[in-house]
């Protein structure tokens, strides 16, 4: 989609009039625009329309034009939050009424600033950034394996932005825009990879997407097969991958444009390209969706090919384990204890906890890079999705200003993470009986909980005091569950499917830390 920043109200095509109930149409900047007939027609449509609350319309004035008629439930937009779903709706609403052209008013978008505060330019600045991300999410639809319409997808070609500014501020929002796009369709590219079907999505194929996205971003890639995998030691990835004939890979991508001798931050990615379970089978219910699996590694991918399209000044790695967890003849057992690269070893209690085993080896392999922080994002728990609903990710770390920031960051990009609790406690939970660590806990609640505090254990040093006593920090790290945003929910406006989940979130998240 085209999006363009117009200081000029004539250049107007298909306006969007959207409507706070505090908000009298003769009041919206595009009602000047309309000629006696329409003014009167709009104004009693909009007062029919206001009876029922929230509503979305296209009208067809006398004069023949066409407008776009948005009702938000609030007074005005309030809060960042409102803006997201507001500017999703406008799209929305376009892609239904085959509107290819729109030309939204920026001040409708613009969130009330709390009592005692005045309206920064910087805000303004990030609700652009904002909105061009949204509008590409909202555009959104995965019709590779649909045979194409003859009028075509219904997309919208074109978004105007009226905005009332000078010509360095239009600079700046132009700037803005353009930043928002390169996320948005970043994040479109991960959900088209999730999306994918498991048969055409295998660790080869996901390796490929990775050295795709460095070769046209700009990053290295490696990708290492089997062989090396086993010369590493990685017997978690071995392990979860013995029963698929699709053999796995491990991608490792390398972007470092900041100083030589700033440390890196490592970004781990859960890539499982379909998890049936294995031997400990799925039900047909939830096997279902599971092709989306690598969610966490497609997140990696396009955070990366993100940050290097807008030229961030950092060292970032991303680490990928991919494998398919399928059951077979070859598969790994319930029971199995499987030694990974740190050399502790995994009970393997159940083989659809088969992330967090994979993953183990990636916590490790990271430690190789000295990082100052360490991410890994995963659609690691269903537990996570019955503690928060679908609505946000579940973070876990130890570290306050982090949880704080990304929440902060949640909030500004429509991408919303919650904590849960990282104790020490539940580490009794996850004891092995014959193996250094179990990979289920030993009860059936807080299995988020549980999934988190074991990957703890192989990014946290093991003489954790004596250690950090000759001055050996802890690494800074974050796991973020995204289960409970793997797919788009019913009234967020975003295709069904993948919802490409903290890839805006770290994107701007890592440009500022
Ligand atoms: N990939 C699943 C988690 C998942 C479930 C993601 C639903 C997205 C939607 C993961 O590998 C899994 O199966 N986890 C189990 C762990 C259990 C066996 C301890 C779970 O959450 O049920
Ligand atoms: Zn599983
Ligand atoms: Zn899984």
């Amino acid at each position: 989609m085209n999006v363009k920043v117009i200081q000029k109200r004539e250049n107007i095509t298909t306006p969007v009039f959207l409507l706070g109930t505090a908000v009298n149409i003769s009041d919206h900047e595009f009602f000047r625009q309309l000629d006696k007939a329409d003014k009167e027609y709009i104004t009693l449509f909009v007062k029919k329309s206001k009876g029922e609350g929230e509503f979305s319309y296209s009208v067809f004035l006398p004069s023949g034009n066409q407008v776009l008629l948005v009702g938000i439930k609030t007074k005005r937009i309030l809060t960042f939050r409102n803006s997201v779903i507001a500017m999703r709706r406008v799209i929305a609403l376009a892609k239904k009424e085959k509107v290819k052209e729109i030309t939204v008013n920026f001040s409708d978008f613009v969130p009330a600033p709390p009592a005692g505060r005045q309206e920064k330019k910087s805000d303004e600045e990030a609700l652009a950034e904002l909105m061009a991300s949204q509008f590409e999410l909202a555009n959104f639809e995965f019709t590779k394996y649909k045979t194409p319409p003859k009028e075509g997808w219904n997309v919208v070609q074109q978004a105007l932005i009226y905005a009332d500014l000078t010509q360095t501020d239009a600079e700046k929002i132009k700037e803005s825009l353009r930043r928002g796009k390169i996320i948005g369709e970043e994040i479109n590219k991960a959900r088209m990879l999730s999306n994918t079907p498991g048969g055409d999505m295998t660790p080869a194929r996901l390796a490929e997407a990775a050295a795709k996205a460095g070769k046209t971003c700009g990053f290295q890639v490696r990708i290492l097969k089997e062989d090396q995998i086993r010369k590493l030691g990685m017997g978690g990835v071995l392990g979860v991958s013995k029963g698929s004939a699709e053999r796995p890979r491990f991608i490792v991508m390398e972007y470092m444009k900041g100083k030589k001798s700033d440390k890196p931050i490592v970004l781990v990615g859960k890539g499982v390209t379909f998890d049936t379970g294995g031997l400990n089978l799925k039900p047909d219910q939830s096997i279902y969706e599971m092709h989306m699996d690598m969610s966490g590694g497609a997140a990696v991918i396009h955070t990366i090919a993100a940050l290097a399209r807008l030229k961030v000044k950092k060292n970032i790695v991303g680490l990928i384990p991919a494998v398919e967890n399928m059951p077979s003849g070859s598969s790994y057992h319930p029971g199995d204890v499987l030694r990974t690269m740190n050399g502790k070893t995994i009970e393997v209690l159940n083989t659809d906890a088969e992330g967090r085993v994979i993953l183990a080896d990636a916590l490790e392999y990271s430690k190789k890079y000295k990082p100052r922080l360490v991410i890994d994002i995963a659609t690691l728990t269903g537990s996570a999705m019955s503690a928060l609903g679908q609505r946000a990710s579940a973070i876990f770390t130890t570290d306050v200003k982090l949880e704080k920031a990304l929440r902060e960051t949640g909030e500004k990009t429509g991408d919303y993470v919650w904590p849960l609790p990282l104790w020490e406690e539940f580490e009794e939970e996850i004891k092995g009986t014959f193996g250094d660590f179990a990979n289920i806990g030993k009860t059936r609640y807080g299995g988020a909980i549980t999934g988190a505090v074991f990957l703890w254990q192989f990014i946290k040093s093991d003489m954790r005091h004596a250690k950090r006593d000759k001055g050996n920090k802890e690494i800074p790290w974050v796991h973020i569950d995204i289960a409970p945003r793997m797919t788009a929910v019913e009234g967020e406006f975003l295709a069904k499917g993948a919802a490409g989940a903290s890839i805006g979130l770290l994107a701007k998240f890592l440009r500022e830390f």
